[in-house]
């Protein structure tokens, strides 16, 4: 079950935003429709919107019709600005973006000939997503070690398969450890507003027939308190220099929990993630509607004239971080990344 794969010209999507009820692909025949599954998060996950990115740049050279390279370019290079205006925050997509970008200018400016270019870009996208799973596989077999057998294992949001193109930095930890032979028990938390915990951690645990348990965000202290905790992992949007990690809105309030309860706070993700040039203060966190934090499934929960804030993301610092596992290794702290 890969999330994003590119079939003959078409960008079929997972549609997310309908699991765990049904499984549907939803066939991007333009870079546009790309762009609008990464906005309404049909497609979500920071690996995950990168791959497709890169694919919805692979499409419009693929559909393209114009006769000579500079053209193809320019037309490629307005797909890739859209693409850039979908999220803000996950850094992978813009690391996804420039590297499609990079190899369009170099072709061009090779000479090398038109369809020959769209090739390229089409193979470049493709080994995106074959890389993404092989680094996951990495993350998942280095992480393996900092957990052991019997331990109980809280995750937050989704960074699972669905949030790349398959197997997860997070869960793939965790997978790395079950295939490693230790047990492992998983409590997920729902993840609200959009409850990727709810609809999508728990269904792909459960078709790995990995044990996972729900609980509600406002449950993590008391599960903590309990004893039900041995470890925390979660993934990452975007991992700065110094260790800053901005991830899922929620995951601060873990790790500072995490912290007191002596609990050690895991953060799974691969270099694609990495921005060794921003500062915490100049991070843009994505601010999204309102209805999704007054309604539940479409169900209006909240009185209408009701004031919002809904940002999708939060900033945990380095002191909060036990290490950060990664395809060149685990990094423990200080963090000084290069
Ligand atoms: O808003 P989303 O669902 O795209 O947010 C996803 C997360 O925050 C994940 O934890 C993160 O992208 C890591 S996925 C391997």
């Amino acid at each position: 079950m890969r999330s994003v794969v590119w079939r003959d010209g078409v960008v079929a999507i997972l549609n997310q935003r309908l699991l765990p009820h049904r499984m549907e692909y939803i066939e991007c025949n333009s870079y546009e429709r790309v762009a609008q599954a990464i906005e309404h998060l049909e497609v979500r996950g920071a690996p995950a919107i990168g791959v497709a990115a890169a694919m919805g740049v692979a499409l419009a050279a693929f559909k393209c019709e114009a006769r000579r390279a500079e053209e193809l370019a320019s037309e490629v290079k307005g797909a890739i600005n859209r693409l850039r205006h979908t999220r803000p925050t996950a850094k992978n997509l813009f690391w996804a973006l420039d590297r499609m970008e990079v190899l369009l200018k170099n072709l061009v400016r090779e000479g090398v000939d038109i369809e020959e270019i769209k090739d390229r870009l089409v193979k470049e996208a493709l080994k995106m997503a074959e890389e993404d799973v092989q680094t996951n596989r990495t993350i998942g077999r280095n992480g393996a070690v900092l957990l052991d057998d019997e331990d109980t294992v809280l995750t937050h949001c989704n960074a699972g398969a669905l949030a790349c193109v398959d197997y997860g930095t997070a869960l793939g930890v965790i997978r790395g450890a079950v295939e490693a032979g230790k047990r492992i028990r998983v409590i997920a938390t729902e993840t609200r507003p959009l409850l990727q915990g709810a609809r999508l951690t728990t269904f792909e645990l459960l078709q790995d027939g990995i044990d996972v348990t729900l609980i509600t965000d406002n449950m993590v202290g008391y599960v903590m308190k309990l004893g039900m905790v041995d470890k925390v992992i979660v993934g990452a949007d975007r991992i700065l220099r110094d260790g800053h990690v901005i991830n899922k809105i929620g995951t601060y309030t873990i790790a500072v929990l995490a912290r007191e309860h002596g609990i050690p706070f895991y953060v799974a993700a691969p270099w694609s993630t990495f921005d060794l040039e921003t500062k915490p203060e100049e991070v843009v966190i994505e601010e999204r509607d309102a209805s999704e934090v007054t309604e539940i499934a479409g169900v209006r929960i909240a009185p209408q004239e009701v004031k919002v804030f809904n940002p999708a993301f939060d900033i945990t610092p380095p002191e909060y971080i036990s290490a950060i596992i990664t395809e060149r290794g685990v990094f423990k702290p200080p963090y000084d990344f290069k």
